[in-house]
C-alpha cells in the first residue's frame, strides 16, 4: 500500500521536477542498442532527393511539410506518423519540419546548398517527455541532410526566393492545430515558408505529389527488401490465425493473435487498421470494429498487414471459423480464387494497370451468372463493388501512375464477393464475404507474388486450420 501511495505521488509530482530540474544531457546514447539495423541509410534518401532534383525544371524548388500532429482526446496525440513523400526524401520521424530541395544549389545563410531540412530545436525540458529529438546537428549526421536549421532558425535564415524560382509545394492534407507553446509548430513553418517564398513563381499544387508517385511506384532493391519482411511477418501472422480460430473466439481476440506476431516479429505499427470481419461483418469492406463473437458455420474475412520501417504488406484470407468451408462457402470461395489467380496472371511489365481487375472481374461475372446469383453481366457490381489492385509501398494505398506497369512495382491483387443479408439470391448465399489478397512484384518477365508464403487452396488452408496454435513463435521460447 505504501508503495502504491509513492508511486502516486512520484507520479503526480513527475511534471514539477521536469520543470524545476536542470537536465543537460543531450547527446545520443553511446551504446546503440537499437534493434532496427535494417533501417535504409542515408544514401538511399540521399538519392531520392536527387531524383526528385532531376525532375525539377531549372529554378524549381520543392517544399514539403511534415505531417500534422493528430490529437487523440484533450492532452493525448495520436502516435505520430510522417508524411510517406517527407519520409521517402529524408527518413525523419519527427513531427514540425519542412523539407526543400533545390534544383541549383541557393545561398541559405551565405553557404550554397542543395537542400535544407527544418526539423525541431532539442529542448531538454520537451526531451524528458517525449524522448530525444534529433534536432538541426542529428539531421545532419544522421540522416546526412547537407543542410539542416531548426524551425526558430528559419525566421532569420537569409533565403533568396524570387522571380526567377518557381516554387512546388504539397502542402498536408488536413491543416494543422496550433500549439500555443511552441513558435515553430507546423502553422508558423506554414506562414513562414507561404512568406519567404512569396515572391517566386508558384507551379501547380499537385505537381510536386505527382513527380512523388511517379518515383514512389517503382520500388528500389532496399524497399523491396523492406516489403518483403513486412509481407513475411504478415503471412506468419495469418498461419498464426488459422491455426489460432475456433467458434466462440472474438474478432478481437482473432485480432490480438495478429498483433501479436507483429510486434514479436519487429513491425512498429500495422498498416492500416486491422479488418477482421466475422459473419455478416464478412461483407463488410473496411470493417474494424472487431468485437463480434464469432459462431460456428461463419466466414472471418481477415485482412491485415504489418508495417515494417514504414513499408507496409495487405494480405487477406478468408477463413472458416471451424475450419472447414460450407458447400456454398467453397463454391464463392474457389470463384474468388479463380478469379485472383486470373489477375494474377495479367500482372506483368506493359500490362495496363486495370488488366488484374479485369480479368478478375470476367471470372467473377461468369461464375455467379453460372451459380444463379446474377443474370446478367452489367449486375456483377452488386456482389463484387470494389478495384482489384492498388500499389503498395509506404502507405498502404500507395501513390502511382496507373499507366501500365512497370518492373519493381508492387501491387495487391484482391478480388471479392460479398453476399449481404437481404440479397436478391437464395438466403443460403446470406452472408458469405470472401476476399483473397496477395501482395504481387511485377519483375521482368510477370510477376511474383510475395505473400505466398501463406497459402490460399481450400486443401492448404483447412489442413492449417486443423494444427494447433500453441501461442508461441519460433525463435521466441
Ligand atoms: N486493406 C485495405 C485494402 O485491401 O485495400
Ligand atoms: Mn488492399
Ligand atoms: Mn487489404
Amino acid at each position: 500500500m505504501r508503495s502504491i501511495t509513492l508511486l502516486l505521488l512520484l507520479h503526480t509530482l513527475a511534471p514539477v521536477w521536469a520543470q524545476e530540474r536542470p537536465v543537460t544531457r543531450l547527446s545520443s546514447p553511446v551504446v546503440n542498442d537499437s534493434a532496427d539495423t535494417d533501417l535504409l541509410p542515408p544514401a538511399f534518401y540521399r538519392g531520392r532527393r536527387q531524383a526528385l532534383r532531376d525532375s525539377l525544371p531549372a529554378g524549381g524548388v520543392a517544399v514539403l511539410f511534415a505531417a500534422p500532429v493528430r490529437n487523440r482526446s484533450n492532452d493525448v496525440d495520436h502516435e505520430y506518423h510522417q508524411d510517406p513523400d517527407l519520409y521517402y526524401l529524408t527518413g525523419l520521424r519527427e513531427p514540425n519540419a519542412v523539407l526543400f530541395v533545390f534544383k541549383e544549389p541557393q545561398p541559405v545563410n551565405g553557404r550554397e546548398v542543395k537542400e535544407l531540412l527544418v526539423v525541431r530545436v532539442r529542448d531538454p525540458k520537451r526531451e524528458v517527455w517525449d524522448g530525444e529529438r534529433l534536432g538541426s546537428e542529428g539531421a545532419m549526421v544522421r540522416l546526412g541532410l547537407e543542410m539542416a536549421i531548426t524551425g526558430e532558425d528559419l525566421l532569420q535564415v537569409t533565403m533568396a526566393m524570387d522571380e526567377r524560382h518557381t516554387r512546388f509545394m504539397a502542402l498536408p492534407k488536413d491543416p494543422p492545430a496550433n500549439d500555443p507553446r511552441d513558435p515553430a509548430d507546423l502553422q508558423d513553418l506554414m506562414a513562414t515558408v507561404a512568406d519567404r517564398t512569396a515572391k517566386a513563381e508558384h507551379g501547380p499544387p499537385e505537381r510536386l505529389r505527382n513527380w512523388l508517385a511517379a518515383m514512389r511506384e517503382v520500388k528500389l532493391p532496399e524497399e523491396i527488401a523492406l516489403l518483403r519482411r513486412a509481407i513475411d511477418i504478415t503471412c506468419e501472422a495469418q498461419v498464426a490465425l488459422m491455426k489460432a480460430l475456433f467458434p466462440g473466439m472474438t474478432e478481437f481476440q482473432s485480432e490480438a493473435v495478429v498483433q501479436f506476431v507483429f510486434t514479436a516479429r519487429g513491425a512498429e505499427h500495422e498498416g492500416y487498421p486491422s479488418i477482421l470481419g466475422s459473419g455478416r461483418h464478412s461483407c463488410v469492406l473496411h470493417y474494424v470494429t472487431n468485437r463480434r463473437i464469432m459462431a460456428n458455420g461463419d466466414l472471418l474475412v481477415s485482412d491485415v498487414g504489418a508495417e515494417y520501417h514504414g513499408y507496409t504488406a495487405d494480405v487477406t484470407r478468408t477463413l472458416p471459423v471451424n475450419g472447414r468451408f460450407s458447400t456454398e462457402q467453397k463454391a464463392i470461395y474457389e470463384l474468388v480464387l479463380k478469379a485472383q489467380d486470373a489477375g494474377i496472371a495479367a500482372v506483368k511489365p506493359g500490362a495496363p494497370f486495370r488488366g488484374a481487375h479485369e480479368a478478375a472481374t470476367e471470372v467473377i461475372t461468369q461464375g455467379l451468372i453460372r451459380l444463379g446469383l446474377i443474370q446478367k453481366a452489367d449486375e456483377v457490381k452488386r456482389y463484387f463493388m470494389h478495384g482489384t489492385s492498388h500499389y503498395l509501398g509506404l502507405d498502404v494505398h500507395d501513390p502511382g501512375t496507373y499507366g501500365p506497369l512497370k518492373v519493381n512495382t508492387v501491387l495487391t491483387v484482391e478480388p471479392g464477393i460479398y453476399i449481404p443479408q437481404g440479397s436478391p439470391c437464395d438466403p443460403k448465399w446470406w452472408d458469405i464475404g470472401v476476399r483473397i489478397e496477395d501482395d504481387v512484384l511485377v519483375t521482368a518477365d510477370g510477376c511474383e507474388v510475395l505473400s505466398d508464403c501463406v497459402p490460399r487452396s481450400i486443401a492448404e488452408v483447412e489442413a492449417l486450420m486443423a494444427e494447433p496454435w500453441d501461442g508461441v513463435l519460433p525463435g521466441l521460447r
